[in-house]
């Protein structure tokens, strides 16, 4: 009998697609707002797992969360506070947790030199709660593991991205997008694979108990690896014959061209103009999911994306 499952991030693409993969076996839904109702037909049909209300933000009683293991999909630097919360109030309940999956981010290790205060920031509070996760599961020997997944993409249920399907709209609305040459690399990770990984590691822990040995912190991504104009081709391909999106004609540029042509952005906005650079940036090199939960690797772009 596998261990019950509390969710928070459930709204959240990867939280749907854990409901469905997790279909059958005992789940509880915890956040701000109760879960969507099931995606008709399909493996997100089905009744729509309980719920607990549950505002990470939320400094007062707490919610009584059951016994199992703990998933979360929510913004790490809320979760972590949450968690360190409980286990002062109630370390007994607390110690009965069979392990805990917290989702942090890629940008951990990506953005860690960059050169604009708000991606450095973003460092900073990743990282800040990383380690006080680590410190709250080791000071009670509960077993962790901290997901760190880079571009989250796709669609479940009702849900979807709000990264590559934004470019996807963007190559239906322009005849053309200059790119920095093939630009650099990516490992885009399908929500229903990321949703896959954590599920499996949740039963691990369960299986294997508290284990300082084994690394808390998981970087991970899809199973391929591709340069950002081959990520917006196979997109492309993606699409039904007749979308425009694959009327775009994707023009590779010069990297020094492009970077002169996109400088005036520095002045407007650091941020966007360092995404811009990041365009160039090999952001790959993360555990593939397949790795993880064997079986074979899938080609980008898994199905189903945003329409
Ligand atoms: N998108 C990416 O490409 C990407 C890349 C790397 C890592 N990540 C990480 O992966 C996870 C999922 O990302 P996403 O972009 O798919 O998430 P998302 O759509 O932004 O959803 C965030 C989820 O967290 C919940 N949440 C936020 N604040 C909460 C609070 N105070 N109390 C309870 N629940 C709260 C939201 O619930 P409500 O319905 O209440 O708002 C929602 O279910 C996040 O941890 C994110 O940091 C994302």
């Amino acid at each position: 009998m596998p261990a019950p499952i509390t969710l928070f991030g459930a709204t959240s693409p990867s939280g749907q697609a854990l409901i469905a993969l997790a279909a059958g076996r005992e789940l509880v839904v915890a956040g701000r707002r109760p879960p969507l109702p099931p995606a008709s037909g399909g493996s997100g049909g089905g009744e729509a797992p309980p719920f607990l209300r549950c505002d990470l933000e939320d400094t007062g009683a707490g919610a009584e969360v059951p016994a199992g293991l703990l998933v979360s999909f929510a913004p790490i630097w809320s979760f972590a506070p949450w968690l360190e919360r409980f286990a002062g109030r109630d370390p007994a309940r607390f110690g009965r947790l069979q392990g805990v999956i917290a989702c942090s981010s890629s940008s951990v290790i990506t953005k860690r030199f960059a050169a604009n205060r708000f991606d450095r920031d973003l460092v900073r509070r990743l990282r800040q709660a990383e380690e006080s996760l680590s410190r709250t599961c080791a000071a009670h020997a509960r077993p962790l593991r901290i997901l760190a997944p880079t571009l989250i993409y796709g669609q479940a249920g009702p849900l979807g991205d709000r990264n590559l399907s934004r470019l996807r709209q963007l190559l239906r609305r322009l005849p053309l997008l200059p790119l920095p040459g093939e630009g650099g690399l990516r490992q885009p990770i399908h929500c229903r694979q990321l949703a896959a990984v954590a599920l499996h590691l949740a039963d691990r822990l369960a299986e294997d108990g508290f284990d300082p040995s084994q690394p808390v912190h998981l970087p991970l991504g899809g199973d391929d690896t591709l340069s950002y104009a081959a990520m917006l081709r196979r997109l492309q391909d993606a699409t039904d014959r007749g979308d425009r999106a694959r009327r775009c004609r994707l023009l590779a540029l010069p990297p020094r061209l492009f970077l002169s042509l996109a400088s005036p952005l520095l002045l407007l906005s650091p941020k966007r103009f360092e995404a811009v650079l990041r365009m160039g940036a090999d952001l790959a090199g993360f555990t593939p999911a397949h790795h993880l939960l064997g079986g074979s690797p899938e080609p980008f772009p898994v199905l189903p994306l945003v329409p």
